[in-house]
């Protein structure tokens, strides 16, 4: 039985929140690999709105367990919030439903104060979340991070907190000029908080290899999107982990032999949120238009998103960097309503036309989008449910990408709420 991984295409925020949901009602695990509360999944469910950081947007099916796995950066505090949240709105009834991987690495609150000081200092900042997620992982590759199995060990606990407070109060006080942390209140409230995730904290890796050879559908769900992978995005505008589907694998625990298909998430238009080149960015009345249209504000930060076309060249480089099978096109209606649309087929860069996507921020931000304009059209898409039932020029817009990028789609989100979807493919139905 497959495992499915599902990733975001662009800068994050494709939606991708919204298409686990739909697709973990096939699916009996659904798991987070890497990341941590610096992604935000905004999903509708009878007009109720939740907002996840850290569980996988399937906690609100009963009867799916939910990974938290080893490749995911955790703040306690954000998920145990997350917790009572969701027990208070009457789920998570049952503990054995989140996993949480005793291999995790914690975000300290040294962590947060790090990213949030040198944010503030930088003369040219990279807009991160604050959330701690670029000093975790450097300790984690360190070696001096601090594992979820960890907060159960008081001793273990203690060593660790004493070495990391060495590095971490100087570094603080003298180049932050930030205070610095008290071990014993800080090894307090580490252990309040691993007492309280004590009921979630397995080995994942294990859990899932039995639930694979069981024969269990697993989903894999990604964050954030390609374009900030640490890796293949536009360095160093990027977050601090591997976003693409390779990285299921190790963030998880599992072989790459063991994943049969790849969906990518992408949006109908382009956003970006914190710095960063971006070639088709609107810095005008339609950029405004989808923003307002597209509720396109962070669903961490608030900040408002950066908005602009459609850019087939780095979704293009996506696509490949993930193995990405089939995509899943999110946000189509908040397109409605301009006159003509524009799609971005290549780059001119140094007077030469290019298609590939350029390694790293500094070419990129020299690209000069390279657009053609396809109709756009008036009539409103929510309640949509096939390609026929579309207006001619939504059909010819989605034909037109799928030509641009390659690949087939196999779903197609005209507005937020669960039944405002239709499927063209179904991705659990594809073999190895
Ligand atoms: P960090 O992940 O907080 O270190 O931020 C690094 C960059 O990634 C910044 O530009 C953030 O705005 C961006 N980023 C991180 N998480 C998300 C997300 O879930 N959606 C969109 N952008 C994100």
């Amino acid at each position: 039985m497959p495992c499915v991984v599902v990733v975001g295409v662009q800068w994050g925020d494709e939606g991708k929140g919204k298409v686990v949901d739909l697709l973990a009602e096939e699916a009996d695990v659904i798991v987070r690999f890497q990341g941590g509360s610096n992604a935000g999944h905004t999903l509708v469910v009878g007009g109720e709105k939740f907002v996840f950081h850290l569980i996988p947007s399937g906690i609100l099916r009963p009867n799916k367990r939910c990974v938290i796995g080893n490749g995911v950066v955790v703040d306690p505090e954000v998920l145990l919030e997350e917790i009572r949240s969701l027990k208070e709105r009457g789920y998570l009834q049952d503990d054995s439903q989140l996993l949480v991987s005793e291999a995790a690495q914690v975000v300290m609150p040294y962590h947060k104060a790090i990213d949030k000081g040198r944010e503030g200092r930088s003369s040219k900042p990279l807009g991160t979340t604050g959330r701690g997620i670029g000093p975790a992982y450097e300790d984690k590759v360190s070696r001096v991070g601090i594992r979820v199995g960890d907060l159960l060990h008081e001793e273990v606990l203690r060593g660790k907190l004493e070495r990391a407070l060495e590095e971490k109060n100087p570094y603080l006080v003298h180049v932050l000029g930030q205070r610095g942390l008290d071990l014993d209140p800080l090894l307090e409230e580490m252990l309040r908080y691993g007492e309280s995730l004590r009921p979630y904290i397995v080995n994942t890796s294990r859990f899932l290899a039995e639930e694979i050879a069981r024969g269990r559908r697993v989903l894999f769900e990604g964050a954030q999107g390609a374009l900030l992978d640490v890796d293949h995005g536009t360095y160093p505008y990027v977050t601090s982990s591997n976003t693409v589907a390779g990285n299921a694998c190790c963030g998880a625990g599992i072989g790459p032999t063991q994943i049969d298909f790849v969906l990518g998430v992408v949006k109908a238009y382009t956003t970006r949120v914190g710095g960063g080149p971006f070639p088709t960015e609107l810095r005008n009345g339609t950029g405004d238009y989808l923003r307002e249209r597209g509720g396109e504000y962070g669903a961490t930060t608030g900040r408002p998103r950066r908005c602009g076309w459609f850019d087939a060249v780095a979704v293009r480089h996506a696509i490949r960097v993930n193995g990405t099978g089939g995509l899943a096109l999110t946000k189509l209606d908040t397109l409605t309503g301009l006159d003509r649309l524009r799609i971005c087929t290549a780059y001119r860069l140094h007077g030469e036309l290019i298609e590939e996507f350029p390694s790293g921020a500094e070419l990129l931000e020299r690209c000069e989008p390279v657009y053609e304009e396809v109709e756009g059209w008036k009539e409103d898409l929510t309640g949509r449910r096939s390609l026929l039932e579309l207006p001619a020029a939504a059909r010819n817009y989605v034909e037109r990408l799928q030509e641009l990028l390659g690949v087939p789609f196999y779903l197609i989100s005209v507005g937020a709420e669960r039944e405002e979807t239709f499927f063209l493919k179904d991705p659990f139905s594809e073999g190895r």
